[in-house]
């Protein structure tokens, strides 16, 4: 059968869940994210703190990203909305080896307001409750400390250092590594569980 570019981009759409949490919707990127997509990831910080986002970052940049979206086995790719207003993306992919790897970022505008956490927490939620995997794995930058805490707050736990290509930088650098078990997912959820009900 051979797709339109609206049907496939409707038929990835059904695959994706959209995600609600508390302040934030998470659903698969369409068309129309493009414009506001472009505008916050066209930041050297968002790109050199990302694997695969290039900058200067244009509108056809994001429209290819958003036609790509989901379209691989194991791909779960979301925007992240607060009010309708696109404020970042996350998701995981099989690219980078056997189990899960976890990415996101946010708008420069929509920092420091919990937003990666709550989104990544949904997204990891999702991972574990919705699908099989018995782990998930992640990096950050040893020079992005927020990204660490994102991590840590989702319950990741150190792993060791690697050295990881940065497509915007045309070079590898190092980054801490982290992992999140099924097992260590259950406990987070279950510690994070009890301090919510004190
Ligand atoms: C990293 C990033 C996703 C964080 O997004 P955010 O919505 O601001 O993150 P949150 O508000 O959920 O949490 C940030 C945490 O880091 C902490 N933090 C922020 N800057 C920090 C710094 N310089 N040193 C130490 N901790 C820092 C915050 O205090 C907060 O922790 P807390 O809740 O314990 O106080 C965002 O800055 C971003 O997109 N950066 C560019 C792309 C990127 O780094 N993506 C991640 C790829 S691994």
């Amino acid at each position: 059968m051979i797709l339109t570019h609206s049907t496939a981009e409707t038929y990835r759409e059904e695959c994706t869940p959209v995600l609600e949490t508390e302040r934030l919707v998470l659903r698969a990127p369409r068309i129309e994210d493009a414009k506001a997509v472009a505008a916050l990831a066209n930041d050297r910080r968002v790109a050199e703190n990302t694997l695969r986002i290039p900058h200067p970052y244009t509108f056809a940049d994001a429209m290819q990203w958003i036609s790509a979206a989901n379209t691989r086995p194991g791909e779960r790719t979301f925007v992240i909305l607060r009010e309708d207003d696109v404020v970042g993306a996350c998701g995981f992919d099989l690219r980078e080896g056997p189990e899960p790897e976890l990415g996101y970022w946010i708008g420069a505008p929509y920092w420091s307001q919990d937003y990666a956490t709550e989104a990544a927490k949904a997204v990891v939620d999702y991972a574990f409750s919705a699908e099989s995997h018995a782990a998930l794995r992640a990096g950050a930058r040893v020079t992005n400390p927020a990204s660490r805490r994102v991590l840590e707050k989702c319950g990741f736990q150190w792993d060791g250092v690697e050295l990881i290509r940065i497509q915007s930088l045309k070079a590898s650098v190092p980054s801490d590594r982290f992992m999140l078990t099924r097992e260590n997912w259950l406990a987070t959820r279950q510690r994070q569980a009890e301090r919510a009900a004190r």
